[in-house]
């Protein structure tokens, strides 16, 4: 795994954003994985930038969000499809028909996930997955005790991410109780993987996915196991990590050939 720890959360974003830039403009037609939540926002405002500027295009681009609630209607606000299409899609431009979040308000929700499976690969398979990571490890809302081999399936929300995500709706009884998410399997055959955190309440999450074993009670350890997973902190969610001077060091000392930002 490559960790890069950076001063602040925004430059968490610009180095994010320059690596997720780097792998798209490497392909003629780019598939992005997208990720909800507070944390991979600063990247979508770097990319935003580096599109405007004429740095990247992402005319030719697809997209596939990690997950949705199930039973929420796809027009609240706080659908992962509202998010999606608020955050990402608008100010990057993509074609909307181009970007896929699984239907969390399908009649057989088990179709609906084994289809967007199946679409993922139709696309050839996700280029580069944007992740952001829960207080408990979860990476989509694979839950502790997911699978590794996983595919996109129905997962029950754990209390403690219903409690995270309440600040999201009116109360607690508003958080749906469940969602389709893709599995750490589909996350894993994506060819890169980019994981942001910041700010303390990450800190442990992060060290035990980095330098922790490799266990289901911390969804995101299995990245380890990932070829080419690069993980972006800032200093608070880095503050646990037992090598975080040894990360800094590599990270400075890369020849320009392995530079992305
Ligand atoms: C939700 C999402 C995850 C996200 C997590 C952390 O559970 N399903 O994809 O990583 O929230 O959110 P935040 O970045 O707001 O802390």
């Amino acid at each position: 795994m490559e960790v890069i720890i950076c001063p602040d959360a925004d430059e968490v974003g610009r180095v994010a954003a320059a690596k997720v830039g780097q792998v798209c403009a490497a392909a003629s037609r780019p598939v992005l994985g997208l990720a909800t939540g507070s944390s991979p926002l600063a990247i979508y405002r770097h990319l935003q930038l580096m599109v405007g500027e004429g740095r990247l295009d992402l005319g030719r681009a697809s997209a596939f969000a990690l997950d949705e609630y199930v039973g929420l209607d796809p027009a609240h606000p706080e659908s992962y499809r509202s998010v999606i299409h608020r955050t990402v899609t608008e100010p990057l431009g993509l074609d909307p028909d181009r970007v896929h979040v699984p239907d969390g308000s399908a009649e057989d929700l088990e179709q609906a996930a084994a289809g967007y499976d199946r679409a993922i690969a139709e696309a050839g398979g996700v280029d580069v997955q944007i992740l952001g990571i829960g207080s408990n490890g979860h990476i989509g809302f694979n839950e502790p005790t997911s699978s590794f081999a996983s595919r996109t399936r129905i997962k029950t929300l754990t209390q403690r991410t219903r409690l995270d995500n309440q600040r999201f709706f009116d109360s607690l009884e508003d958080v749906p109780t469940h969602c389709l998410t893709q599995g750490l399997g589909t996350i894993m055959d994506a060819r890169h993987v980019v994981l942001v955190a910041q700010g303390e309440a990450k800190a442990q999450a992060v060290a035990a996915t980095v330098e922790g074993p490799v266990t289901a009670l911390v969804p995101a350890s299995v990245l380890q196991f990932h070829q080419r997973a690069t993980v972006v902190v800032d200093e608070l969610a880095a503050s646990r990590l037992q090598l975080g001077d040894y990360y800094r060091e590599v990270y400075a000392g890369k020849p320009a050939w392995q530079r992305f930002a």
